[in-house]
Protein backbone atom coordinates (compact mmCIF):
# COMPACT_ATOMS: atom_id res chain seq x y z
CA UNK A 1 0.00 0.00 0.00
CA UNK A 2 1.77 3.07 -1.12
CA UNK A 3 1.36 6.36 1.17
CA UNK A 4 0.74 9.26 -0.93
CA UNK A 5 1.00 12.54 -0.28
CA UNK A 6 -1.90 15.21 -0.38
CA UNK A 7 -1.57 18.61 -1.71
CA UNK A 8 -4.98 20.53 -0.07
CA UNK A 9 -5.08 23.89 -2.15
CA UNK A 10 -8.17 25.84 -1.12
CA UNK A 11 -10.64 26.85 -3.86
CA UNK A 12 -12.86 29.19 -2.29
CA UNK A 13 -13.09 31.84 0.82
CA UNK A 14 -15.85 30.30 2.61
CA UNK A 15 -15.32 26.37 1.73
CA UNK A 16 -14.28 24.14 -1.17
CA UNK A 17 -10.54 22.80 -1.20
CA UNK A 18 -8.94 20.19 -3.81
CA UNK A 19 -7.05 17.59 -3.19
CA UNK A 20 -4.36 16.16 -5.42
CA UNK A 21 -1.63 13.82 -5.23
CA UNK A 22 -4.21 10.66 -4.49
CA UNK A 23 -5.64 7.78 -6.20
CA UNK A 24 -9.04 6.96 -4.79
CA UNK A 25 -9.61 3.69 -6.84
CA UNK A 26 -6.99 2.25 -4.27
CA UNK A 27 -7.07 0.72 -1.07
CA UNK A 28 -5.65 3.97 0.70
CA UNK A 29 -4.44 3.27 4.29
CA UNK A 30 -5.88 4.41 7.40
CA UNK A 31 -3.56 7.34 7.76
CA UNK A 32 -4.49 8.80 4.16
CA UNK A 33 -8.53 8.49 5.22
CA UNK A 34 -7.59 10.71 8.24
CA UNK A 35 -5.42 13.03 6.37
CA UNK A 36 -8.92 13.55 3.56
CA UNK A 37 -11.59 13.29 6.70
CA UNK A 38 -9.92 16.29 8.39
CA UNK A 39 -9.45 18.28 4.67
CA UNK A 40 -13.25 17.03 4.12
CA UNK A 41 -14.50 18.59 7.44
CA UNK A 42 -12.57 21.83 7.81
CA UNK A 43 -12.93 22.60 4.14
CA UNK A 44 -16.67 21.81 3.94
CA UNK A 45 -16.20 20.57 0.29
CA UNK A 46 -13.34 18.75 -1.31
CA UNK A 47 -12.74 18.24 -4.49
CA UNK A 48 -10.90 15.14 -6.84
CA UNK A 49 -9.85 15.51 -10.14
CA UNK A 50 -8.72 12.67 -12.66
CA UNK A 51 -10.51 9.90 -10.79
CA UNK A 52 -10.96 6.25 -12.29
CA UNK A 53 -13.64 5.15 -10.18
CA UNK A 54 -15.74 1.70 -10.77
CA UNK A 55 -18.92 1.48 -8.72
CA UNK A 56 -17.37 -0.94 -6.60
CA UNK A 57 -14.24 1.02 -5.60
CA UNK A 58 -16.71 4.41 -5.14
CA UNK A 59 -18.32 2.27 -2.69
CA UNK A 60 -15.31 1.17 -1.12
CA UNK A 61 -13.73 4.60 -0.72
CA UNK A 62 -16.98 5.56 0.60
CA UNK A 63 -17.45 3.04 3.20
CA UNK A 64 -14.03 4.12 5.04
CA UNK A 65 -16.40 7.12 6.28
CA UNK A 66 -19.20 5.13 7.63
CA UNK A 67 -22.08 3.02 6.90
CA UNK A 68 -23.50 4.33 2.79
CA UNK A 69 -27.61 5.19 2.53
CA UNK A 70 -29.81 3.33 0.15
CA UNK A 71 -31.57 5.92 -0.65
CA UNK A 72 -35.32 5.36 0.38
CA UNK A 73 -37.15 7.02 -2.95
CA UNK A 74 -34.69 6.75 -5.83
CA UNK A 75 -33.41 3.27 -6.73
CA UNK A 76 -30.19 2.60 -6.68
CA UNK A 77 -27.64 0.77 -9.75
CA UNK A 78 -28.66 -2.72 -9.75
CA UNK A 79 -26.36 -4.96 -8.08
CA UNK A 80 -24.82 -1.76 -6.26
CA UNK A 81 -28.41 -0.39 -4.11
CA UNK A 82 -25.71 1.84 -2.14
CA UNK A 83 -24.84 3.87 -5.94
CA UNK A 84 -27.47 6.48 -6.71
CA UNK A 85 -27.05 6.95 -10.84
CA UNK A 86 -27.97 11.05 -11.60
CA UNK A 87 -28.33 10.90 -15.02
CA UNK A 88 -30.19 13.90 -17.21
CA UNK A 89 -30.67 12.72 -20.97
CA UNK A 90 -30.99 15.46 -23.79
CA UNK A 91 -34.54 15.34 -23.63
CA UNK A 92 -35.06 15.52 -19.74
CA UNK A 93 -36.02 19.25 -19.08
CA UNK A 94 -35.74 19.03 -15.17
CA UNK A 95 -32.37 18.08 -13.28
CA UNK A 96 -31.92 15.72 -10.46
CA UNK A 97 -30.85 18.01 -7.24
CA UNK A 98 -31.43 21.67 -9.13
CA UNK A 99 -32.49 23.64 -6.22
CA UNK A 100 -30.44 24.32 -2.46
CA UNK A 101 -31.08 21.45 -0.12
CA UNK A 102 -28.52 18.89 1.95
CA UNK A 103 -29.02 15.42 1.26
CA UNK A 104 -31.43 12.98 3.30
CA UNK A 105 -31.75 16.02 6.02
CA UNK A 106 -35.33 14.74 6.02
CA UNK A 107 -34.33 11.53 7.45
CA UNK A 108 -34.21 10.87 11.49
CA UNK A 109 -30.61 10.60 11.17
CA UNK A 110 -29.50 12.42 8.14
CA UNK A 111 -26.23 11.99 6.18
CA UNK A 112 -22.94 13.35 6.90
CA UNK A 113 -21.47 13.38 3.52
CA UNK A 114 -22.46 12.73 -0.38
CA UNK A 115 -19.25 11.54 -2.65
CA UNK A 116 -20.48 12.65 -6.13
CA UNK A 117 -18.11 10.90 -9.15
CA UNK A 118 -18.75 12.41 -13.12
CA UNK A 119 -18.70 9.92 -15.42
CA UNK A 120 -20.48 12.09 -18.31
CA UNK A 121 -20.10 15.70 -18.05
CA UNK A 122 -21.75 17.77 -20.58
CA UNK A 123 -19.43 19.97 -22.80
CA UNK A 124 -20.61 23.37 -21.14
CA UNK A 125 -22.98 23.83 -17.89
CA UNK A 126 -23.68 21.31 -15.39
CA UNK A 127 -21.60 22.92 -12.64
CA UNK A 128 -22.71 22.41 -9.01
CA UNK A 129 -22.97 25.02 -6.35
CA UNK A 130 -21.91 24.54 -2.60
CA UNK A 131 -22.47 26.68 0.05
CA UNK A 132 -21.22 26.98 3.72
CA UNK A 133 -23.70 27.26 6.47
CA UNK A 134 -21.43 27.76 8.74
CA UNK A 135 -20.21 30.92 7.25
CA UNK A 136 -24.06 31.77 7.00
CA UNK A 137 -24.47 31.11 10.55
CA UNK A 138 -21.30 33.04 11.42
CA UNK A 139 -23.10 36.19 9.55
CA UNK A 140 -25.79 36.73 11.79
CA UNK A 141 -26.00 38.94 14.38
CA UNK A 142 -25.73 37.74 17.56
CA UNK A 143 -29.39 38.49 18.51
CA UNK A 144 -30.55 36.68 15.42
CA UNK A 145 -28.04 33.75 16.56
CA UNK A 146 -29.37 33.32 20.10
CA UNK A 147 -32.96 33.25 18.50
CA UNK A 148 -32.08 30.42 16.16
CA UNK A 149 -30.31 28.55 18.55
CA UNK A 150 -33.43 27.97 20.81
CA UNK A 151 -35.25 26.39 17.71
CA UNK A 152 -36.03 23.43 16.42
CA UNK A 153 -37.00 22.84 12.63
CA UNK A 154 -39.43 20.30 10.75
CA UNK A 155 -37.61 18.30 7.70
CA UNK A 156 -39.89 15.86 5.31
CA UNK A 157 -39.16 14.45 1.90
CA UNK A 158 -42.98 14.99 1.36
CA UNK A 159 -43.02 17.99 -0.89
CA UNK A 160 -39.97 17.19 -3.34
CA UNK A 161 -40.59 13.51 -3.12
CA UNK A 162 -44.60 13.53 -3.98
CA UNK A 163 -45.49 13.58 -7.83
CA UNK A 164 -45.64 17.38 -7.95
CA UNK A 165 -42.15 17.58 -6.72
CA UNK A 166 -38.82 18.21 -8.73
CA UNK A 167 -37.22 15.35 -7.50
CA UNK A 168 -39.72 12.73 -8.16
CA UNK A 169 -40.30 14.49 -12.00
CA UNK A 170 -40.13 11.62 -14.10
CA UNK A 171 -36.39 11.72 -15.91
CA UNK A 172 -36.04 9.20 -18.97
CA UNK A 173 -33.18 7.27 -16.53
CA UNK A 174 -33.90 7.51 -13.06
CA UNK A 175 -36.55 5.66 -10.98
CA UNK A 176 -38.28 7.49 -8.49
CA UNK A 177 -40.50 6.36 -6.16
CA UNK A 178 -43.29 8.86 -5.45
CA UNK A 179 -43.58 10.07 -1.32
CA UNK A 180 -47.20 10.73 -1.68
CA UNK A 181 -47.89 11.75 2.34
CA UNK A 182 -46.59 8.19 3.09
CA UNK A 183 -43.54 9.94 4.55
CA UNK A 184 -41.92 10.88 8.05
CA UNK A 185 -41.26 14.36 9.58
CA UNK A 186 -38.30 14.57 11.39
CA UNK A 187 -37.26 17.44 13.66
CA UNK A 188 -33.46 18.66 13.72
CA UNK A 189 -32.40 22.15 15.51
CA UNK A 190 -32.02 24.65 13.70
CA UNK A 191 -28.42 25.19 14.78
CA UNK A 192 -26.05 22.30 14.17
CA UNK A 193 -23.20 21.91 16.18
CA UNK A 194 -20.97 19.77 14.02
CA UNK A 195 -19.82 16.80 15.79
CA UNK A 196 -16.23 16.37 14.82
CA UNK A 197 -15.35 20.25 14.76
CA UNK A 198 -17.76 21.96 17.46
CA UNK A 199 -18.25 24.70 14.38
CA UNK A 200 -21.96 26.03 14.33
CA UNK A 201 -23.57 25.71 10.89
CA UNK A 202 -27.44 26.44 10.04
CA UNK A 203 -29.80 23.43 8.98
CA UNK A 204 -32.70 24.15 7.22
CA UNK A 205 -32.97 24.42 3.64
CA UNK A 206 -35.88 25.23 0.89
CA UNK A 207 -35.87 21.13 -0.06
CA UNK A 208 -37.22 19.74 2.81
CA UNK A 209 -37.48 22.44 5.81
CA UNK A 210 -41.49 22.78 6.20
CA UNK A 211 -41.75 24.87 9.18
CA UNK A 212 -39.90 25.35 12.82
CA UNK A 213 -41.02 22.90 15.54
CA UNK A 214 -44.20 23.97 17.64
CA UNK A 215 -44.97 26.88 15.19
CA UNK A 216 -47.78 26.94 11.91
CA UNK A 217 -46.27 27.30 8.27
CA UNK A 218 -48.12 30.52 7.93
CA UNK A 219 -45.88 31.84 11.29
CA UNK A 220 -42.65 29.76 10.21
CA UNK A 221 -42.79 31.09 6.45
CA UNK A 222 -41.33 34.89 7.40
CA UNK A 223 -38.12 33.57 9.23
CA UNK A 224 -37.40 30.58 6.67
CA UNK A 225 -37.67 32.75 3.81
CA UNK A 226 -34.83 35.00 5.04
CA UNK A 227 -32.66 31.88 6.08
CA UNK A 228 -33.30 30.36 2.78
CA UNK A 229 -32.66 33.76 1.18
CA UNK A 230 -29.59 34.37 3.47
CA UNK A 231 -27.88 31.33 3.62
CA UNK A 232 -27.19 31.67 -0.17
CA UNK A 233 -25.47 34.79 -0.23
CA UNK A 234 -22.64 34.61 -2.80
CA UNK A 235 -19.66 35.01 -0.86
CA UNK A 236 -20.64 31.42 1.21
CA UNK A 237 -20.38 30.03 -2.05
CA UNK A 238 -18.04 28.14 -4.08
CA UNK A 239 -18.75 26.31 -7.44
CA UNK A 240 -16.93 22.86 -9.17
CA UNK A 241 -16.76 22.83 -12.52
CA UNK A 242 -16.78 19.31 -13.60
CA UNK A 243 -14.81 16.96 -15.75
CA UNK A 244 -15.03 13.35 -16.34
CA UNK A 245 -13.15 11.64 -13.87
CA UNK A 246 -13.74 14.65 -10.90
CA UNK A 247 -14.52 13.81 -7.48
CA UNK A 248 -17.05 15.89 -4.98
CA UNK A 249 -17.20 15.33 -1.46
CA UNK A 250 -19.32 17.51 0.52
CA UNK A 251 -20.54 17.61 4.15
CA UNK A 252 -24.31 17.67 4.60
CA UNK A 253 -24.27 18.99 8.06
CA UNK A 254 -22.86 22.28 7.03
CA UNK A 255 -23.12 22.47 3.70
CA UNK A 256 -26.09 23.31 1.01
CA UNK A 257 -25.54 22.39 -2.85
CA UNK A 258 -27.34 22.86 -5.88
CA UNK A 259 -26.77 20.76 -9.31
CA UNK A 260 -26.94 23.81 -12.16
CA UNK A 261 -29.49 23.01 -15.12
CA UNK A 262 -28.03 25.20 -17.83
CA UNK A 263 -27.14 22.39 -20.59
CA UNK A 264 -30.08 21.92 -22.22
CA UNK A 265 -29.80 19.11 -25.18
CA UNK A 266 -26.57 17.44 -23.58
CA UNK A 267 -25.73 14.48 -21.12
CA UNK A 268 -24.80 14.65 -17.57
CA UNK A 269 -24.51 11.10 -15.39
CA UNK A 270 -23.27 11.04 -12.22
CA UNK A 271 -22.81 8.51 -9.49
CA UNK A 272 -23.20 9.11 -6.04
CA UNK A 273 -22.65 7.33 -2.38
CA UNK A 274 -24.04 9.03 0.45
CA UNK A 275 -22.66 8.28 4.04
CA UNK A 276 -24.77 7.69 6.38
CA UNK A 277 -24.59 9.25 10.08
CA UNK A 278 -24.01 6.23 12.70
CA UNK A 279 -26.60 7.14 15.46
CA UNK A 280 -25.02 8.03 19.10
CA UNK A 281 -26.86 4.94 20.74
CA UNK A 282 -25.54 2.45 17.80
CA UNK A 283 -21.78 4.15 18.55
CA UNK A 284 -22.04 3.45 22.30
CA UNK A 285 -23.52 -0.37 21.77
CA UNK A 286 -20.40 -0.54 18.75
CA UNK A 287 -17.89 0.09 21.34
C1 LIG B 1 -27.24 16.05 -5.78
O1 LIG B 1 -26.68 15.19 -5.11
O2 LIG B 1 -28.10 16.77 -5.32
C2 LIG B 1 -26.83 16.23 -7.24
C3 LIG B 1 -25.66 17.12 -7.38
C4 LIG B 1 -25.19 17.22 -8.80
O3 LIG B 1 -25.64 16.42 -9.63
O4 LIG B 1 -24.36 18.07 -9.09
Amino acid sequence: MSEPTLKIRKAAGALGAEISGVDLSKELSDETIAAIRAAFVEHQVVFFRDQALSPERQVAFGRRFGPLNIHPYVSGMAGHPEVMEIVKEPEDRLNFGGGWHSDMSFLEHPSIGSILYGVEIPEWGGDTLFASQAAAYEALTPGMQATLEGLNAVHTASREYSSRGASAQKRKSMSVVEAEGAVGEFIHPVVKVHPETGRKALYVNPAFTVRFEGWSKRESRPLLEFLFDHCRYEAFTCRFSWAKGSVAMWDNRSVWHFALNDYPGQRRHMRRVTVDEVPAEARAAAE
